[in-house]
């Protein structure tokens, strides 16, 4: 693994920009997985506010709290040592002043140990950006199907496939790229524009349902392991699983069920005398 013992921070990242070797990312919301993720190398650990979805059970991340982000985040912590770690700014932590997105960002950083924050938007938060970079604190933007925007776009819809919200989506990178992010995560749009995005900032470009041009790559968490129930194969085109740890978690806790039903466990050796 190539610069596996030098911890990643958000200069590092950003010296990757077009580099031959594309950035991993992952998003993790525990110190289990964290460390996980950590000890595999991966480039970065994002705790996402997909946390809403796919541990709370929510059906969008709008629900997502400051405090939960805090929480998790410094549990991740714990976990994340050589790899970048950054947190999400969540809905209506960060929409409504400056004054609160900074003090929202500065929470994850103190109380989370987050060393990066990010945000959803473009030019409406390109201040914002500017104000937390001139703070300390590491900003990854994310452009184009921008979850916390999900009633506006009508549900989890590709983006960028009209001439308008192309050039929405590139105006928008180019103004928070501006303002001072090092990187920008691409979620769910056309390839081409990703790839027309990456090559118009000077910020790395994290993509998720964007195509290969990016300068790398995020995935969720649960989407890569298939963490899922057995009876669940619907996945999003983007995603690529790397295991069915659905299938295997469900079948050890079957196994389990059926040993203490039986009597075969514990055992002799498992007991105390
Ligand atoms: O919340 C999240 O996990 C994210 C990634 C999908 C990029 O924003």
């Amino acid at each position: 693994m190539p610069g596996a013992s030098s911890k990643v921070t958000a200069a590092s990242l950003r010296a990757r920009k077009a580099g031959a070797e594309k950035i991993a990312v992952v998003t993790a919301y525990d110190v289990v997985f964290a460390r996980l993720a950590d000890e595999a190398g991966l480039d970065a650990i994002l705790v996402g506010d997909s946390v809403g979805m796919v541990v709370q059970g929510e059906s969008s991340t709008l629900p997502v709290t400051l405090d939960e982000m805090v929480y998790h985040t410094r549990i991740v912590s714990r976990g994340a040592g050589r790899a970048h770690l950054v947190a999400d700014l969540p809905f209506m932590s960060y929409q409504a002043s400056i004054e609160d997105g900074l003090r929202a960002a500065g929470r994850l950083v103190k109380e989370g140990r987050a060393e990066a924050v990010k945000l959803e938007g473009g030019v409406a938060v390109a201040e914002l950006v500017r104000r937390l970079v001139s703070a300390g604190i590491p900003v990854m933007g994310h452009v184009g199907m921008t979850p916390q925007s999900v009633h506006q776009f009508g549900g989890f819809k590709l983006q960028g496939r009209t001439e308008e919200q192309r050039a929405r989506i590139l105006e928008d990178a180019r103004a928070i790229s501006d303002a001072g992010a090092y990187a920008i995560v691409i979620e769910t749009v056309p390839q081409s524009v990703a790839a027309e995005v990456t090559g118009a900032v000077p910020a790395v470009t994290i993509g998720i349902g964007a195509g290969r041009a990016c300068d790398g790559q995020v995935l969720v968490m649960h989407d890569l392991l298939g963490l899922e129930p057995a009876d669940v194969d619907w996945k999003p085109r983007f995603v690529r699983r790397y295991a069915k740890m659905g299938q295997t978690v469900g079948a050890a806790f079957k196994a389990y069920a059926d040993d203490v039903r039986a009597g075969r466990f514990p055992s002799a050796e498992e007991s105390y005398d």
